[in-house]
């Protein structure tokens, strides 16, 4: 995987048969946005539209992420967002660990490729994904951390999923600030 340019990792991702998820999906969902972008956003999976549109976040939470995204003055084209897992679970379970595990190197290597200068870790499963931990969003958020990929150490910031948010507006001010330490992170000189 660790050599693969862009092209060659989403035809790797599109053909991909690595665990069952591909078995129900309808189009695998790669990622969009800028592959130059100093923003890396990582969701959960692919909803239902997602898998229909084999695009990520074009639902309801897709909409609250793109105005998360307006009210720091980026627009959606100017990040890459992308997911932990590249194909629907079904029913819109969480995403298994055996299943994270044989995505991950595809997620490692769009990392490596993007080298962005902060990763927002939309939700409980990314954030735990990415930093290889257990422990609750509510003592992940609020603060930056790291990951190390292609040799090369890569802020984290994460916050609540925009799903979560639409359920619960309450939290939103918490996120605003999460937003802002990463624009504050991406900002920075490096
Ligand atoms: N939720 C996610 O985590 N990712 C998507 O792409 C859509 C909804």
């Amino acid at each position: 995987m660790s050599a693969l340019g862009w092209p060659e990792l989403e035809a790797a991702v599109t053909s991909c048969v690595a665990c069952p998820l591909h078995l129900e999906r309808r189009r695998t969902v790669f990622g969009t946005g800028a592959r130059d972008a100093d923003w890396l956003v990582i969701g959960e999976a692919p909803g239902a539209n997602e898998d229909r549109q084999g695009e990520p976040f074009v639902g309801r939470a897709g909409r609250l992420l793109n105005a998360m995204l307006h009210a720091i003055g980026l627009a959606r084209e100017e990040v890459f967002i992308t997911n932990t897992v590249k194909c629907r679970p079904p029913g819109n379970r969480d995403p298994q660990p055996a299943e994270s595990g044989r995505c991950g190197p595809y997620l490692d290597r769009q990392i490596e490729l993007l080298a962005p200068r902060v990763i927002l870790a939309a939700g409980r499963i990314a954030a735990q994904t990415l930093l290889e931990t257990d422990a609750p969003l509510a003592r992940l958020r609020g603060r930056e951390h790291s990951c190390l990929r292609g040799g090369r150490r890569v802020p984290v910031v994460a916050t609540y999923h925009p799903a979560y948010l639409l359920r619960k507006p309450i939290d939103k001010r918490a996120a605003w600030e999460d937003l802002c330490l990463a624009r504050s992170i991406a900002a920075r000189a490096s």
